[in-house]
C-alpha cells in the first residue's frame, strides 16, 4: 500500500459540488470517507461520484440495530461497491455476525470500538460502561475478531494494545488525528499523525486538519511528510 492510501479523508461536507471542489485541491487524495452528514445530504449516487475519480471509499455509517436490520442494511450498502463499511461494536456479538455475513465482494466490514471523542468520565458515568477506556476497546475488537470482521476503528492511543490482541490480520482504522500544533477540537484521545502511524494504525481518517487548512493539498503533504518519516523510523 502507499502511504498517501494511508491518509483517509473525511469529507465531512453537505453536498457534491462541495465534494468536487475540495478534491480538486488535494490531487494527491486515494482514499475519502463518506459520514452520515454527506451520505443523507447527497443520497447513494455520491459514492458511484468519488469511485469514477478513482478515489477508494470507506463509508462510515456506523450501524447500531437489531441483527436482522443490521444485516438488511449492510446487505443494501455492501452493493454500492465501497472498499470499507463499518457498524458498532456495542451492537453485539450476533449484530456483528449477521452484518458480516451480508457483506459481499471486495467490501471490507470494520467495527467502531468506542469514538474518539469519549473519554474516561464520560464512559463511566454517562454510558455507565465500567472499567477504562482502553479495556472497553480491547472487549469491543475482540468481539469483532470473533465475529469475523475485518478490522476496528480504533483511538491512535489503544491502536498498539488493539494490534497486539487482534494479531496482524485485521486492519485498524484511526480517527482522532492531529498534527502537531493543530486544534483538537472536539476529539479528546489524540496523536500525531507520526506517532499514529508508529503505533501500529494502518489508516488515519483526518478531516478538519486537512479540509479546514487554507491550502488543504498542502496540509495533506505535512501529513504524508509525518507518515514517510514514521515508516523510515519503524
Ligand atoms: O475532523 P476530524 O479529523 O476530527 O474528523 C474525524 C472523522 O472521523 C469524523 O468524520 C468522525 O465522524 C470520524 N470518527 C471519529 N471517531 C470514531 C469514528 C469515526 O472521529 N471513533
Amino acid at each position: 500500500m502507499r502511504n498517501a492510501e494511508r491518509i483517509i479523508i473525511a469529507l465531512d461536507l453537505r453536498s457534491k459540488e462541495q465534494v468536487v471542489e475540495v478534491l480538486s485541491q488535494i490531487p494527491q487524495a486515494q482514499f475519502v470517507k463518506v459520514g452520515m452528514e454527506l451520505f443523507y445530504s447527497t443520497g447513494p449516487d455520491l459514492i458511484a461520484t468519488v469511485k469514477d475519480m478513482g478515489l477508494k471509499v470507506f463509508l462510515d455509517l456506523k450501524i447500531h440495530d437489531i441483527p436482522n436490520t443490521a444485516y438488511g442494511a449492510i446487505s443494501t450498502l455492501s452493493k454500492l461497491g465501497c472498499d470499507i463499511l463499518n457498524l458498532h461494536c456495542a451492537g453485539g456479538l450476533e449484530m456483528m455476525q449477521r452484518a458480516r455475513a451480508a457483506v459481499t465482494g471486495d467490501t471490507l466490514l470494520i467495527g467502531v470500538t468506542q469514538l474518539t471523542s469519549t473519554d474516561q468520565s464520560m464512559l463511566n458515568q454517562q454510558l455507565k460502561i465500567q472499567g477504562t477506556v482502553e479495556d472497553c476497546v480491547l472487549h469491543y475488537a475482540n468481539l469483532a475478531k470473533q465475529a469475523g470482521l475485518h478490522g476496528v476503528v480504533c483511538s491512535p492511543q489503544e491502536v498498539t494494545k488493539v494490534r497486539s490482541t487482534l494479531g496482524g490480520d485485521l486492519i485498524t482504522v484511526t480517527p482522532g488525528v492531529r498534527p502537531a500544533g493543530d486544534s483538537v477540537q472536539d476529539q479528546k484521545r489524540v496523536m500525531t499523525p507520526k506517532d499514529a502511524i508508529q503505533a501500529g494504525s494502518d489508516y488515519l481518517v483526518i478531516g478538519r486538519p486537512i479540509l479546514a487548512d487554507p491550502h488543504p493539498s498542502q496540509a495533506f503533504a505535512r501529513i504524508l511528510a509525518e507518515i514517510n518519516e514514521a515508516e523510515v523510523a519503524k
